[in-house]
C-alpha cells in the first residue's frame, strides 16, 4: 500500500496534504524518516510513524448502531444528524448497511466493509430483518396469513412471506414481524395494507446479528469477533 494512502485511511489527513507532510520530513517508517508519498509500506510489519506518534492501521471497521429517530441512515444530510455521526472513527469511508426510516430506531450496522454489505444486501440472498412494531388497530388472524402469504403492496410483485406474531393486544397491538427482503417502508406499507397505522418501529435483528438490548439509542460498540463471524456464516448459507 502506497504510504500517502495509509496515513489518509487513519485520518492523518487528505492525500494531497499528506503528500506534503511527508515531503516535509513528518512521517518515519521503520525509525527512518521517508520524504516519498509513493513508498509501498505493509500496514502488518511496517512501522508508521506521523508526526512522532505510532500508527495502527486497521482495515475493517464493523459497528452495531441502535440508531435513533430523527436521524437518517445516510452518509450525509444537509439538515438531519446523519447515523455516522454517531461513530467516532478516523476511518472516512464508513457507510451504513441499508436504511431506515428516519422515524425507525434500531440496529444499524455500519462498516467499510463493500464486499459483506453488498452480500448482505443482495435482494438474492433474502437475509432476514426482523421488527419490533407498535401498531394502531387490532392484528387479526388474517393479518398474520396476509402477511404469511406474501402481499401487494403497489410493487411488481408481491412481498415474500413474512412471519408476523403479536405479542401483546390493547388499544396498542405489540408485534414482531420478520422480512425477508428490503422494499421502502415495507413493515408500515404491509400492515397499512392491512388498515393498520404503525406508530412505532424499532429493528431488533440484521441478517442474523441481534440488536445489543445495552445499547440505548444513539449509542454503538463493535461487533464481536463472534458476530462477525455469524454475518459471513450467515450470508454464505444463503448462496
Ligand atoms: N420497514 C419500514 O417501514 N421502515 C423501516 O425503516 C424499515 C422497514
Amino acid at each position: 500500500m502506497r504510504l500517502d494512502k495509509f496515513l489518509a485511511d487513519m485520518g492523518c489527513g487528505t492525500r494531497s496534504r499528506l503528500k506534503n507532510d511527508i515531503r516535509k520530513g513528518a512521517v518515519a517508517v521503520n525509525g527512518e524518516t521517508v520524504k516519498k508519498a509513493d513508498l509501498q509500506v505493509s500496514p502488518e510489519t511496517d512501522e508508521v510513524c506521523y508526526q512522532g506518534r505510532k500508527l495502527t492501521y486497521v482495515k475493517m471497521e464493523y459497528y452495531m448502531l441502535n440508531k435513533p429517530a430523527g436521524c437518517v441512515s445516510a452518509t450525509e444530510d444537509p439538515v438531519h444528524k446523519t447515523a455516522l455521526s454517531y461513530i467516532d472513527s478516523v476511518r472516512k469511508d464508513l457507510f451504513p448497511v441499508g436504511r431506515l426510516d428516519i422515524d425507525t430506531e434500531g440496529l444499524l450496522l455500519v462498516t467499510n466493509d463493500g464486499a459483506l454489505a453488498h452480500e448482505l444486501l443482495s435482494p438474492k440472498k433474502h437475509m432476514p430483518k426482523t421488527y419490533y412494531a407498535e401498531v394502531d388497530g387490532a392484528i387479526t388472524p388474517q393479518d398474520i396469513a396476509l402477511f404469511a402469504a406474501g402481499m401487494d403492496i403497489g410493487e411488481k410483485r408481491p412481498t415474500l412471506p413474512a412471519e408476523l406474531t403479536v405479542l401483546s393486544a390493547g388499544a396498542v397491538f405489540r408485534a414482531e414481524v420478520t422480512v425477508y427482503e428490503g422494499k421502502f417502508h415495507q413493515v408500515k406499507r404491509m400492515f397499512e395494507k392491512t388498515g393498520k397505522y404503525v406508530r412505532y418501529l424499532k429493528r431488533i435483528s440484521f441478517c442474523g446479528l441481534k440488536l445489543d438490548g445495552r445499547l440505548a439509542p444513539g449509542e454503538y460498540r463493535s461487533l464481536t469477533k463472534d458476530e462477525l463471524a455469524l454475518l459471513r456464516a450467515e450470508h454464505k448459507e444463503r448462496l
